[in-house]
């Protein structure tokens, strides 16, 4: 039983927070009221509990006041507002507190909703979480077309779901199933598609938002306040929109919903349970049905490890990515030497960000394949409408060809991308760098190579960083940024800086055999093929790891990476990394039956005329001598068989800080092998399990399977003095 109202709860709770007066200011205009939002010393306007409080003055002001409209603008550049506070969201301990957290933000918004006076919000800049949640219960909404406009509810990526009204006044607003597209994938939309589904009334140019927001606000005060509701229009929407039509849509969305997270993410599901459960519903009780959900969620390991993943981003986007107080050179253009699959993808990207590049190889053929696949990624993004035509155009346009150094001398960053041999690359380099202006920054792509051997004989060794890609290039978002031990700090802060202006999440690793990301990886790669030939069959081992959580079996990545590339890989670890990296020898016999995978359509997988794999290739058994598989480790032993070795090395990479810290690690692999987001990464997951635990196992793992399971130091001593990789 309750014994406070739940007013009463907000009113004690709102006692304990200091109040951003400065926040939220009043600017009158006649008979309308502008209502300012400005968080002071931040870029983004958050909800906090302080903002919240000042909007709850705000509120109970233009209730008392005789103003006949009141209209919401962000005085931020590019952001409306961001949502709620999430480092507030990542503090609650428990259900109960998450569930008042909701209940302040719902009671304040009702209070909006239920003032005199019409509301207009108008948007321009991000709106997305607690912000959309809050245009919602105003009675207008405006918006611009500019593309820093996105309207949405994002709350599910980070293991929660709206908690402010979002899956009560959505759904009221644009339909279920429109609604159930936002709030399950946690999707943003642009301004455009916020307009077709109704989410706003107007979607207008940024310069003319205020003057069309006062015309709005005149004309509501001739109208008076309203509540919009969806109304079903064509066919298919007044079908779906009735009990029965109801049922179809929610039974879809959880079918196409568990398809994704495979089980792994409790708050889309959970979302999709309180949509269910209140659609049709009085607001007052859905809102507490939400507030409830929301609670359950806010405690969950999954949304505190996807809260810490989003902290994680956040501190790479304030870093420099060096110690030291250094300013990285302005990139305005940027070379690549090599013109291949690597070469091509940089030289898209380099574009799509708006920066001009010079696309080198040996020949005007190989230049040429580069273009071409520079264009298949745009083309591919016209097709889903991500740009049009003429930006197509215009971006193509800023990739030029050469097969000699011309214009080398007005290039701030020359990005290596030719073959894998350490004479070419060395020669190669210091040839560019003869025609390049004298503080040029010098990358290479290398995957496998020394950044100090390579830089050695260089005429500015300082100057030189790798710039580790991976494949493919405009969808793999990491980017390791490698420092030699000459590498300066401007070279590597340059090239941190140069990662995020591509997009991408770079992290800063230490010069070493297979970097972070390959070095971690080819060990469980490697495992895999050796718990193939100890009898377990190439579904079963994929199937497996699908289960845990990673973005695609182990074998069938292999495939997609090149069976012959992943040998020499494997081999050049084996050889840095000694016993604990030994490759398996079957994966050199799978080579010699001229299995290379994906790009010669024969590997663990079949594949079709068009490269897509249908199905396990189950000839591979018979032509490697395996005989019939027999599956003789349960789902968890070959996990753990094929992972603990990764934890293993990670162990090691931490000791010889390789990354500066745990937390790169596990950006690391979740940014450059999609290891699963909700268990946090690698290290996280390590310490859910325990050290003492995965020495254990390992131990009866030397004992079965070779030394190259033998705990790491670090790994023992984590197990011994009972220490986590993340504190205590
Ligand atoms: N393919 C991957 O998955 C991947 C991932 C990360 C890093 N890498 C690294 O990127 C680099 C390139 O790999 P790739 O897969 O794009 O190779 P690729 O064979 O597709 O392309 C290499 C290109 O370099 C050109 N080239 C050779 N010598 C040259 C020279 N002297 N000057 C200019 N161009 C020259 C070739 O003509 C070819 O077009 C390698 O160092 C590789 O290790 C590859």
């Amino acid at each position: 039983m309750e014994l406070l109202s739940s007013k009463e709860r907000v009113d004690t709770a709102l006692k304990k927070v200091k109040v951003i007066p400065d926040s939220i200011r009043l600017k009158p205009e006649g008979e309308i009221v502008w209502v300012e939002l400005d968080l002071p010393g931040e870029k983004a306007n958050k909800f906090s509990s302080g903002v919240l409080l000042r909007l709850r003055q705000i509120i109970a002001e233009l209730g008392k006041s005789t103003y006949k409209a009141a209209i919401f603008v962000s005085r931020k550049n590019n952001i409306f507002i961001a949502g709620a506070d999430i480092e507030e969201i990542k503090g609650l301990k428990t259900a109960q507190e998450a569930e008042d957290a909701c209940n302040i933000g719902q009671t304040i918004y009702n209070e909006l909703e239920n003032l005199q006076i019409p509301i207009i919000a108008a948007i321009h800049g991000a709106c997305v979480g607690g912000g959309c949640e809050f245009v919602l219960a105003c009675d207008y909404r405006i918006c611009t077309n500019d593309p820093s406009t996105k309207i949405g509810l994002p709350e599910v990526n980070l293991g929660v779901i709206p908690g402010f009204g979002g899956t009560q006044r959505l759904p009221r607003v644009i339909g279920l199933q429109n609604s159930l597209d936002i709030i399950l994938a946690g999707k943003t939309v642009p301004g455009a598609k916020a307009l077709k589904s109704g989410l706003v009334d107007q979607c207008v140019p940024k310069e003319i938002l205020e003057e069309i927001a006062r015309k709005v606000a005149k004309e509501a005060i001739e109208k008076g306040k309203r509540q919009k509701r969806f109304k079903p229009q064509g066919f298919m929407n007044v079908l779906l929109e009735n009990p029965l039509g109801n049922q179809v849509v929610f039974h879809q969305a959880r079918k196409a919903l568990l398809a994704q997270t495979k089980g792994n993410y409790p708050a889309p599901e959970k979302a999709l349970e309180v949509v269910k459960k209140t659609y049709g519903m009085k607001l007052e009780k859905g809102l507490k049905i939400e507030r409830q959900a929301f609670g359950e969620m806010a405690i969950t390991d999954v949304s505190k490890n996807l809260i810490n993943l989003f902290f994680m981003t956040e501190m790479v986007k304030k870093s420099t990515g060096v110690s030291g107080n250094v300013t990285p050179h302005k990139v305005e253009a940027v070379a690549v030497l090599g013109a291949g699959t690597m070469g091509g993808g940089i030289a898209q990207l380099a574009a799509e960000k708006e920066i001009s590049v010079r696309l080198k190889d040996v020949n005007f053929e190989a230049i040429g394949k580069g273009l071409r696949a520079a264009q298949d990624i745009f083309s591919k993004a016209l097709k889903r409408k991500k740009i049009n035509s003429y930006e197509m155009k215009r971006k193509m346009a800023l990739i030029s060809g050469s097969t000699d150094y011309s214009g080398f001398k007005s290039e701030d960053v020359v990005i290596e991308a030719i073959v894998e041999d350490i004479n070419v690359k060395r020669k190669v380099l210091a040839e560019t760098a003869s025609h390049c202006k004298e503080d040029v920054i010098l990358a290479s792509n290398t995957s496998s190579l020394s950044i100090t051997e390579i830089g050695r004989d260089l005429p500015k060794p300082e100057n030189f960083v790798g710039m580790h890609f991976f494949n493919p290039v405009h969808r793999m978002p990491l980017i390791e940024v490698i420092r030699g031990e000459k590498t300066n700090d401007e070279a590597a802060a340059t090239i941190y800086a140069l990662s995020k202006k591509l997009g991408k999440t770079p992290i800063v690793v230490k010069d070493g055999p297979g970097f972070l990301v390959n070095r971690l990886l080819m060990p469980y790669l490697n495992e895999s093929v050796f718990i193939l030939a100890d009898g377990n069959s190439i579904e079963y081992i994929d199937k497996s790891l699908l289960k845990f959580g990673m973005p695609m079996g182990p074998l069938l990545l292999i495939d997609e990476i090149g069976i012959d590339v992943a040998v020499k890989v494997a081999k050049i670890l084996g050889a840095g990394l000694g016993s604990r990296a030994e490759p398996s020898p079957l994966m050199s016999k799978v080579v010699d039956t001229k299995r290379f995978g994906k790009k010669n359509k024969k590997g663990f997988y079949k594949y079709d005329a068009n490269g897509r794999s249908t199905g396990v290739d189950s000839t591979v058994y018979a032509e490697l001598g395996l005989g019939s598989p027999k599956n003789n480790l349960n789902e968890e032993q070959l996990v753990h068989r094929a992972l603990f070795p990764m934890i293993n090395e990670a162990a090691l990479c931490v000791e010889e800080k390789i990354v500066e810290s745990p937390e790169m690690v596990d950006l690391g692999m979740i940014m450059g092998t999609g290891f699963p987001p909700f268990r946090g990464g690698l290290l996280r997951w390590a310490d859910s399990l325990g050290a003492q635990k995965i020495v254990d196992e390992l131990e009866i793992m030397v004992g079965k399977y070779g030394l190259r399971f033998k705990p790491s130091a670090p790994l023992r001593n984590r197990a011994k003095n009972n220490l986590k990789f993340y504190g205590k």
